[in-house]
């Protein structure tokens, strides 16, 4: 297959660690003769920098027209004290809405390999942590109606039925690929936008009979996620509360370095990226931790492309190269060997 990739390497690590997947990506062209072809486009402090904006016309213009789009990350210190329509963070909105990439999935989990890492008491984690969070991710909060006026400020959340409907569906067939648990996830005690939300899930759980539906308040589910994560397998929610739980869900894997995400619209057109931040302070410095992104390469294949096998090549040939005990330095322990953000991505390309 032919297929061409718009990459948006961003602030900070971004371009350290987008190398690294892009190195990955070359040899599952050549093992299973595909032809990867990519742009390179600026977002975020980088198109700030260059051109006074945030996410240029030509940037969210060749994303649309790839095949699929992988991201680094956004954002740094430099551009903090910017007007919020001019800060790094608008870009990665603006590809969000602009591509219609609603539906968020942010799977934590555990690797075996790292599970010192994990915060955690052994008898909480068992044998391991597995949770995908399906994030709404074009509406609520982030985009509602928002001002200043004065000295008061708001932002709204607003949920329509059909946004709400999209989101949950896709957390419904989500569960039914896994152990079939879907907990919906709102503040239906005190907010409207919510009490639709949970109606919503009621009405459509008689189309998914195998599937067990729980409600959770989002407090609570905070509070549960450290208390006994693993009652948790798939989770569904607003843009906002999947925000915040899916960066608690991360931390508690202790491997906030090596996950990955996807961001997909209707048609299975997706962005990836991984779930951690720009980490300005390593920049450039070959430290930061490229295994992340290397797994939204692997979910671009599973997800956009249909390319299971080479996905699960990608995930065998990462869990390879942490059996051989090479570790970045964030999920370094003693005994193991240190390596670079380019060795790590040599190691799995030669893994591959
Ligand atoms: C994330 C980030 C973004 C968000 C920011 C950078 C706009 O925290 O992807 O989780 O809040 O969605
Ligand atoms: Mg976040």
């Amino acid at each position: 297959m032919k297929k061409h990739i718009a990459l948006v390497p961003g602030d900070g690590i971004g371009p350290d660690i987008v190398n690294e997947a892009v190195k990955v990506l070359e040899v599952v062209g050549k093992k299973f003769g595909h032809e990867f072809t990519t742009t390179s486009y600026l977002a975020g402090g980088a198109a700030l920098d260059a051109l006074g904006i945030p996410l240029p016309e030509d940037t969210l213009e060749g994303c649309k027209k790839s095949d699929s789009v992988l991201l680094g990350a956004v954002g740094g210190p430099k551009w903090d004290t910017l007007a919020s329509n001019l800060r790094p963070e608008k870009a990665l909105l603006g590809l969000r809405s602009g591509m219609g990439l609603f539906c968020n999935l942010r799977p934590a989990i555990l690797y075996k390999q790292l599970s010192d890492a994990c915060p955690l008491k052994d008898e909480i984690i068992g044998d391991g942590l597995d949770i995908m969070v399906v994030r709404e991710l074009t509406g609520g909060i982030y985009f509602g109606e928002r001002g200043r006026e004065g000295d008061r400020a708001y932002d709204t959340m607003a949920y329509s039925i059909p946004e709400v409907e999209r989101i949950v569906r896709k957390g419904f067939e989500i569960a039914q690929k896994r152990s079939k648990r879907l907990c919906s996830i709102d503040k239906a005690n005190i907010l409207n936008s919510s009490q639709l939300w949970r109606e919503v899930v009621e009405k459509m759980k008689g189309e998914y009979p195998d599937v067990k539906v729980s409600h959770m308040y989002v407090d609570n589910a905070a509070m549960q996620l450290v208390r006994n994560p693993r009652q948790f397998d798939v989770i569904v929610t607003s843009n906002m509360f999947g925000d915040i739980l899916s960066d608690e869900a991360s931390q508690i894997t202790g491997s906030i370095g090596m996950l990955p995400s996807a961001s997909l619209a209707a048609d299975g057109f997706g962005m990836y990226e991984p779930i951690h931040g720009s980490a300005p302070d390593i920049a450039g410095q070959n430290i930061a931790n490229p295994i992340a992104t290397v797994l939204s390469v692997a979910m671009m294949l599973r997800y956009s492309f249909s390319m299971a096998k080479e996905a699960d090549a990608i995930e065998e040939a990462v869990s390879k190269v942490l059996d051989g005990g090479y570790r970045t330095a964030d999920i370094y322990t003693d005994g193991m060997k240190k390596v670079g953000t380019s060795e790590m991505g040599t190691l799995i390309a030669q893994a591959l």
